[in-house]
C-alpha cells in the first residue's frame, strides 16, 4: 500500500505510532499501551485529588515523556455540592426496601470497608472541580470527559498546552462540542461498555465524522479486533477508543473471577441497564441488573442516587469475590476477548489485523 493507513490526524495530533486509545482504570495497562506505541487514558473519576496527582506522577515516571490522558466525569446534572449523608437522605424508602429484598434473596454480603463510590466525581460538582484542578495544575497532556461536555475547561486547558477530548453519543452533542473547540471527539455507540446512549457505533461514528471538519473523530463502542479498527477508519474516524479490550489483559487489575467471566462472555451476556447508576450503562448481566428489569422493580432513581443505592451491592459482591453476583462494565465486543494476553500483545495484534484487513481489501480491488 502506498500510504500507512494507520497514520491519521489523531496519531499526528498525539505523536503516537498507532491510532488506538486504551481507556483503562489500571495504571499498568496504561503504561504498557503507551510504551507499545498506542495512547492511554486513565479513568480517575473515582479518585481523590491527591490520588490523581500521585497516579499522574507514577505514569510520568514510566513513559519517558510520552503523552497520556486522564478521564473524569463532569455531568452538568450532578448536584452542586452535598455530603454523602445528605445525598443518601434523598433515597426513598421504597427503593431501599427493594435493594434490601435483593440483598436478602441473593445473600449479598456487606462491603468490608467504606464504599469506593463515595469519591466519584459524578456525585457533586465540587468534587469534580477539585479533580479537574489537579489535571490543570499538572498540565496533563489530554483531558477527557466521559460524561458531560468539557467545553467550559477549554480556555484553561489550551492556555496550558493541554488537549481536551469530549465523548458523545449523539451528533448534536458532537456539533456543540466541535463548535466550542474541543480537540477531538470520541463518538461512542450503544455497543460500548459503561455509560452509553442508544445509537449504534456504525451510525454514530459515520454521523459525527460527516460533520467533524478538521476535528479528529475517535470511534468507540465494540472495538475489539483489528477489523473493527479498519472499519472505524473507513467510517471516517481517525482512531479508536477502547475499554473492554483491556479488561482481561495480563496487567489488568480486574479480579480474576471477572476476567474469567469476560473471557467466556458473548455480546448477549451484557445488558444496557439504568439500574447501576441511573443512566444507561452497559455491564455484564448480574442479579442486580436482572432484578431491576422485572415488573416488580420501582422506577430507577436519577443519578447520582441510583449509584448510591447500587454501591453496597457492588462493593459487597467485589469485597467477598462472589462471582455469582459480581458485574463489570463490558461492551458487546466482549465475545472477541477470548484469551489473556499482555496489553502490548493486544495492541500489536489489533494493529497487525487492521493492516492485514486493509491489504486484503487493496488486493481484492487490484
Ligand atoms: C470497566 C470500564 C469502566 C469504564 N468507566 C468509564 C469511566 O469512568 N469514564 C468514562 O469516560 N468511560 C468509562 N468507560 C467507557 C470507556 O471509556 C469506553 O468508552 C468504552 O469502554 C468503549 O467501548 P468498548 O468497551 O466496547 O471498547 C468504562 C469502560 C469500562 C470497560
Amino acid at each position: 500500500m502506498p500510504q500507512d493507513p494507520l497514520r491519521t490526524k489523531l496519531s499526528d495530533l498525539l505523536g503516537i505510532e498507532y491510532p488506538v486509545i486504551a481507556f483503562t482504570h489500571c495504571k499498568d495497562v496504561a503504561v504498557e499501551v503507551i510504551n507499545a506505541g498506542g495512547f492511554a487514558v486513565l479513568g480517575e473519576a473515582m479518585h481523590t485529588p491527591d490520588d490523581i496527582a500521585a497516579d499522574i506522577a507514577w505514569i510520568r515516571s514510566r513513559v519517558a515523556g510520552k503523552p497520556f490522558g486522564i478521564d473524569l466525569v463532569l455531568p452538568a446534572s450532578a448536584p452542586p455540592s452535598g455530603s454523602i449523608d445528605q445525598l443518601q437522605s434523598n433515597i426513598p424508602d421504597s427503593h431501599r426496601e427493594f435493594a434490601r429484598q435483593i440483598k436478602e434473596k441473593y445473600d449479598v454480603p456487606d462491603p468490608k470497608g467504606p464504599v469506593d463510590l463515595h469519591t466519584w466525581g459524578g456525585l457533586n460538582q465540587e468534587l469534580a472541580r477539585a479533580q479537574l484542578d489537579v489535571l490543570l495544575d499538572e498540565r496533563v497532556p489530554v483531558i477527557a470527559s466521559g460524561l458531560g461536555s468539557p467545553a467550559f475547561v477549554l480556555d484553561a486547558a489550551h492556555s496550558r498546552d493541554m488537549l481536551v477530548f469530549g465523548l458523545v453519543g449523539k451528533a448534536r452533542q458532537a456539533r456543540r462540542q466541535i463548535e466550542a473547540g474541543v480537540d477531538a471527539i470520541i463518538a461512542q455507540g450503544y455497543d460500548a461498555a459503561g455509560h452509553t446512549g442508544s445509537i449504534g457505533t456504525f451510525s454514530i461514528v459515520a454521523e459525527v465524522s460527516a460533520i467533524a471538519g478538521d476535528t479528529p473523530i475517535i470511534a468507540a463502542g465494540g472495538v475489539t479486533t483489528g477489523r473493527h479498527l479498519a472499519a472505524a477508519l473507513c467510517l471516517g474516524a481517525s482512531g479508536v477508543w477502547t475499554g473492554t479490550l483491556w479488561l482481561a489483559s495480563r496487567e489488568s487489575d480486574v479480579d480474576m473471577i471477572v476476567k474469567e467471566r469476560l473471557l467466556a462472555a458473548t455480546s448477549d451476556d451484557t445488558t444496557h441497564s439504568t439500574s447501576i447508576s441511573g443512566m444507561t450503562m452497559r455491564v455484564l448481566k448480574c442479579p442486580w441488573t436482572e432484578e431491576w428489569a422485572t415488573p416488580e422493580a420501582p422506577d430507577v432513581l436519577q443519578a447520582p442516587y441510583q449509584m448510591l443505592l447500587s454501591a453496597d451491592y457492588i462493593q459487597g459482591a467485589n469485597d467477598h469475590r462472589r462471582g455469582d453476583l459480581m458485574t463489570e462494565a463490558a461492551g458487546q465486543g466482549v465475545g472477541f476477548v477470548t484469551s489473556m494476553k499482555s496489553a502490548r500483545q493486544i495492541l500489536l495484534d489489533l494493529v497487525e489485523e487492521a493492516i492485514d484487513t486493509f491489504e486484503g481489501l487493496v488486493g481484492e480491488l487490484a
